[in-house]
């Protein structure tokens, strides 16, 4: 299939981006038969736009300034992101709660990966909770998961995978992070890829000003 007749998919960053890295080289190798079209950052340091400069896609920081609100923020990420003309938006570590002045213009198009199972651990910090509360004796396995984004809550909505992780005894914090990211970075990837198999391609959905709060 020609590049350009690829799904595109934006990635949204805000860190490291070691689960941007894994779609970047899925695609990259042909495992995920997409293309990323941009990655977007709110944090103009987060080592993912290096990653993403690297593989030749465009790395657009977008931070939210003080005086800005929220919706307004958000609207112009859409902005932003609209002009990609995206099939799919991941959110790949990706820390800041979407309103819907974002989420309205890619409906059911927006998928956020979290390192917890589903209903567990939202928010930040979802390994290091989960890991303290193995600790305390409360949880004897965790997760990661991956979910379309319908609305603002948090780490929430209908689930298109996810895999369950046993605590091994004795293991570090360090050591159960990493084998929590790597399994992250397999279900992100495989997930994706079924998305891609099973929808329809919605290529350009609010892709301008113009269509804001219209249906296309
Ligand atoms: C990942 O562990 C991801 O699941 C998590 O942020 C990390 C980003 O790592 N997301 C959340 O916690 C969402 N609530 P990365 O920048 O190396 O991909």
């Amino acid at each position: 299939m020609p590049q350009s007749d690829l799904p595109k998919l934006v990635v949204l960053i805000s860190g490291t981006g070691s689960n941007l890295k894994a779609i970047l080289d899925a695609c990259a190798s042909g495992e995920l038969p997409a293309t990323v079209a941009a990655v977007i950052s709110n944090k103009s340091d987060a080592y993912g736009l290096e990653r993403a400069r690297q593989a030749g896609v465009p790395a657009v920081v977008l931070e939210k300034s003080k005086e800005q609100d929220r919706r307004a923020y958000d609207a112009g990420l859409a902005e932003t992101v609209a002009a990609y003309r995206p099939d799919w938006v991941v959110l790949a570590g990706w820390m800041r709660i979407l309103t819907s002045a974002f989420l309205d213009r890619f409906p059911d198009r927006v998928i956020n990966l979290h390192p917890a199972l589903p209903g567990t651990f939202p928010g930040t910090h979802a390994i290091e909770r989960a890991y303290e509360a193995w600790q305390n004796g409360e949880i004897e396995k965790t997760g990661v998961m991956v979910h379309l984004v319908p609305d603002e809550g948090v780490d929430v909505g209908p689930v298109l995978g996810f895999e369950e992780i046993c605590f091994q005894s004795g293991e570090s914090i360090e050591q159960f992070e990493n084998r929590v990211h790597k399994l992250e970075h397999e279900l992100l990837v495989r997930t994706i890829k079924t998305v891609l198999n099973t929808t329809p391609i919605n290529r350009g959905q609010a892709d301008t000003k113009e269509h804001e709060g219209k249906p296309l």
